[in-house]
């Protein structure tokens, strides 16, 4: 049992546990969740009373979350101090109840200097000095001295596994005509690639160094005044990815699993990760699988009943396929940056970010969250769209085998935008739409369950 130093877990729920290579939910099982910086908290708010309402309806109050709230980002710098945005409770915590939801965190991007701590609004100083107040809430501004939160969560908790299914709710605005027709799962592998950060800056002794040893060794000559940066892909990374996608293909009864690659340009890294996602498909799939390959030279193209096609596509292709033939893909296994890519591309044709859903798994440690930011402008308005962290949180009821409580909140949703009572977002790209606030989507969700 962990131990907190600020934190007290709530004393009527129970533990989720992992055994035998399963989670064991109980009735009553606590749940972490970190309310996120910027508009986190206008959006979670909505969220935990549409899931507390699915989960009462679906199980006449026979079951029931404890929420546990803990602290990253803003917030844990105001309940620990000024120099902690992660603090080891909230990762110990996450690592106790293996199941935890999250907002968005404030990430240094584009080089904001200082981020007020209140609302997160981001901003530079004049000559390097510190803005005297923040000019939207006038509260305190502190500087940007943390890198990440969410990739810091992904690698203490080894969350390995990018989970991010894309589905489109009937009515929501799309780029594409048939939008219906895009019904993917991309696992995308989260600790490796070219995000493993090994750079090397130009002109610096050590990537000389590198240049030299490179044209030694292998005789291929990179320019002088280069930067080089490391793309590292294992057969551990890489299998346990594959074999998540696998498993969950099988699960929920999923046609395809497509290994996502460049490898035809990127032969030892992306065109590795091809062969050893067959190979592990094989090795622990064996009776459940058939490759493309197996499929037109033993079954003459006809896929067999209550199998997993395993194929795979090149990266660019992929972006193609998935505008083009959308239907023939249902779960996309890649590595850390065509993932990311791919992810986002998906989401712009079923309404954008504002209703992209995403979780990062790990062995046994589910961590769902929100995919946008934390929008700073937006804080406390009430304005924005929480149907982001709402999928996430069906994401999180489907991972804990509560599927009926998911299902509920899925059909809220559709309810809603299906009488267009939507957020501002959506209601400008809707004819006939009724602008709603935040907590009055959360309300029409419930209504519509
Ligand atoms: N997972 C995360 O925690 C995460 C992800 C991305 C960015 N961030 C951080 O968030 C901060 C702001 O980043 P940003 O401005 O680049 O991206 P952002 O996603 O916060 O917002 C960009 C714009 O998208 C729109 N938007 C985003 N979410 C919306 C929603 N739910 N409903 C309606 N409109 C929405 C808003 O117009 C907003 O101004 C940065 O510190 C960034 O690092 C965190």
């Amino acid at each position: 049992m962990a131990s907190f130093q600020k934190l007290t877990a709530p004393v009527s729920g129970s533990k989720i546990e992992f055994k035998n290579g399963a989670l064991v939910v109980p009735d009553n099982p606590i749940i972490p969740f970190i309310m996120g910086d910027g508009m986190g908290p206008d959006i979670w708010h909505p969220t935990k009373k549409v899931v507390d309402a699915a989960v009462a309806k679906a199980y006449g109050g026979k079951k029931k979350i404890e929420w546990f709230r803990i602290y990253a980002g803003l917030d844990a710098m105001q309940v620990y101090d000024k120099d902690t945005v992660l603090p080891e409770d909230t990762v110990n915590a996450i690592r106790e109840y293996l199941v935890a939801i999250k907002g968005p965190l404030t990430t240094p991007v584009g080089g904001f200097e200082f981020v007020c701590m209140t609302c997160a609004a981001e901003m530079n100083g004049t000559d390097g000095k510190r803005p005297e107040k923040c000019p939207k809430c006038g509260s305190e501004w502190i500087t940007k001295r943390f890198r990440s939160m969410n990739v810091g969560l992904r690698q203490l908790l080894d969350l390995y596994a990018c989970v991010r299914p894309v589905k489109w709710i009937p009515g929501v605005p799309s780029p594409v005509k048939e939008p219906q027709n895009l019904d993917v799962v991309i696992f995308r592998e989260n600790t490796e690639d070219v995000y493993a950060g090994i750079e090397f800056r130009q002109g610096e002794e050590a990537t000389l160094e590198i240049i030299k040893f490179i044209s030694a060794k292998i005789g291929k000559q990179i320019r002088t005044d280069s930067g080089i940066g490391i793309k590292p892909m294992s057969i551990t990374g890489s299998k346990r990815l594959v074999e998540k996608a696998i498993q969950f293909a099988i699960e929920q009864k999923k046609k395809v699993v497509t290994l996502v690659h460049k490898g035809n340009i990127m032969k030892f890294t992306e065109g590795a990760f091809r062969d050893w996602g067959y190979e592990v498909a094989k090795e622990k799939f064996r009776d459940q699988i058939v490759t493309e390959k197996e499929l037109w030279d033993n079954f003459n193209g006809k896929m067999p009943e209550g199998k997993v096609l395993i194929n795979d596509r090149i990266a660019d292709s992929i972006f193609q396929q998935v505008i083009l033939r959308p239907s023939e893909y249902s779960v996309l296994a890649t590595p850390n940056l065509n993932g990311d890519y791919l992810s986002d591309a998906c989401a712009a044709q079923v309404g954008g970010l504002g209703m992209a859903p995403g979780s990062n798994i790990g062995e046994s440690i589910g961590l769902f969250e929100a995919t946008h930011g934390t929008a700073p402008k937006y804080t406390g308005l009430d304005k924005v769209n929480p149907g982001s962290l709402m999928l996430s949180a069906v994401l999180m009821l489907q991972y804990m085998r509560w599927n009926e409580a998911a299902a509920l909140i899925e059909k809220g949703l559709a309810g809603a935008i299906r009488q267009k009572r939507v957020t501002y977002d959506l209601e400008r790209q809707m004819e006939g739409a009724k602008v709603v606030k935040t907590s009055e989507f959360g309300d029409a969700v419930v209504e519509n369950m």
